[in-house]
């Protein structure tokens, strides 16, 4: 009998390559946080008009499908055990998983701190116009200031660390000329 406690629950994935479904949620999640950022600081600066509004909404519902497309992805990562690294000095292996974890923490906080905000500042979310979604805070002007401020410095910590993932995985890439992006790019020969 197998002494991990996990054993069961744990699907071991191929050697080489992140399953499938890691992999689509790794780039959807990706294109919706590239959009999310883009349209969050387009419309800050734009006049007030129905346009805006509707970017608004948008952000809104682009930013809670990240949310919930990435609780939906730690659960496959905790039940899927990921390849195994290529071979790297163990600094380097610490660094990424340190910075992997942040990115898991900055796909929920980024999208929790929005709805908090929202909420603070008397705007409940109605997903897609379909589901309302419960209020996280009551409304409260001085708390929806504090939560704009940590949604804005969230968003601009994302994207350092988002850059870094990047600059690392262009480094495997073509520094190192390792096998670390076929790990994601599965359709790379
Ligand atoms: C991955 C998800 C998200 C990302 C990357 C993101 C990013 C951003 C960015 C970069 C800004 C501009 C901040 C500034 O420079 O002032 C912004 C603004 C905003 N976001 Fe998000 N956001 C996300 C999710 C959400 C969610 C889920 C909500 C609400 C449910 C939300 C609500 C807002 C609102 C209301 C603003 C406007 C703030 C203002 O009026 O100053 N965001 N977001």
């Amino acid at each position: 009998m197998s002494s991990n406690p996990h054993a069961s629950t744990i699907v071991a994935g191929s050697q080489t390559h992140y399953t499938r479904t890691a992999v689509g949620l790794h780039w959807l999640i990706a294109a919706l946080i590239v959009v999310a950022l883009v349209m969050g600081w387009t419309m800050t600066d734009m006049a007030v008009s129905p346009q805006k509004l509707k970017i608004y909404n948008w952000h809104k519902w682009v930013g809670i499908t990240v949310l919930w497309l990435a609780a939906l992805r730690i659960l496959w990562r905790v039940t899927h055990r990921p390849p195994d690294m290529v071979t790297m000095p163990a600094w380097q292996r610490i660094a990424a998983h340190a910075l992997h974890g942040v990115l898991y923490l900055l796909m929920l906080a980024q999208p929790i701190s929005g709805w908090i905000y929202s909420n603070a500042a008397g705007f409940p979310i109605v997903y897609l116009r379909l589901i309302p979604l419960p209020n996280l805070v009551a409304k409260n002007p001085q708390l929806a200031e504090t939560w704009q401020e940590i949604h804005e410095t969230l968003g601009l910590v994302l994207v350092i660390v988002v850059v870094l993932h990047l600059l690392a995985a262009l480094k495997h890439a073509f520094i190192d000329k390792d096998d670390t992006m076929r790990r994601i790019l599965r359709w790379l020969p």
